[in-house]
C-alpha cells in the first residue's frame, strides 16, 4: 500500500488532487490483489486504474501543451509507456490471473514508476510552471 506523502506534491492543485486519485486506485487494485479476491474483482479495480490513468495523463498533457512545456515529448512517452505496461497487465491477468508473485512483481513495478514519476517527471513540471509564476 502505497501512503501519500507531502513531498509527492508537485504545487499544481489540480495534478496533485489526480495523483492523490490515483494512489486510492492503485492501492485498491493492490488490495484486490493481495486478498485473492478473484479475477473478475481484481480486473475491474485496475479497469478503474487505468481509465483513471488515461484522463490523469490526459490532462496533465493538456497543461504541459498549453504551457508549451519544453520536455512534452518525452513526458508523453512516458505516459504512453506506462499505459502499455498496464494493458499488458491486464492481458495477463486475463490470461493467467494474478498469481501471487504476479502480484509482488506488479505491485512493485507499479508503485515505483509511480511514485518515480511523479517525484522526477511531474515535480519538473510543477518547477517549470513556478518559475514561469504560471502557478
Ligand atoms: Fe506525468
Amino acid at each position: 500500500m502505497i501512503s501519500w506523502r507531502e513531498t509527492y506534491n508537485i504545487g499544481v492543485d489540480e495534478v496533485d488532487q489526480q495523483h492523490q486519485e490515483l494512489v486510492v486506485k492503485l492501492n485498491e487494485f493492490l488490495d484486490a490483489c493481495i486478498q485473492q479476491k478473484g479475477k473478475d474483482k481484481i480486473m475491474e479495480t485496475l479497469a478503474f486504474l487505468r481509465d483513471y490513468t488515461v484522463e490523469h495523463f490526459r490532462s496533465e498533457e493538456e497543461i504541459m501543451l498549453k504551457y508549451n512545456y519544453p520536455e512534452y515529448a518525452e513526458h508523453k512517452k512516458d505516459h504512453d509507456d506506462f499505459v502499455a505496461s498496464v494493458l499488458e497487465l491486464e492481458a495477463s491477468i486475463q490470461n493467467q490471473g494474478a498469481t501471487v508473485v504476479t502480484t509482488l512483481k506488479l505491485n512493485r513495478t507499479l508503485t515505483d514508476w509511480l511514485l518515480s514519476h511523479i517525484s522526477k517527471s511531474d515535480m519538473k513540471i510543477g518547477q517549470f510552471l513556478r518559475i514561469n509564476n504560471i502557478v
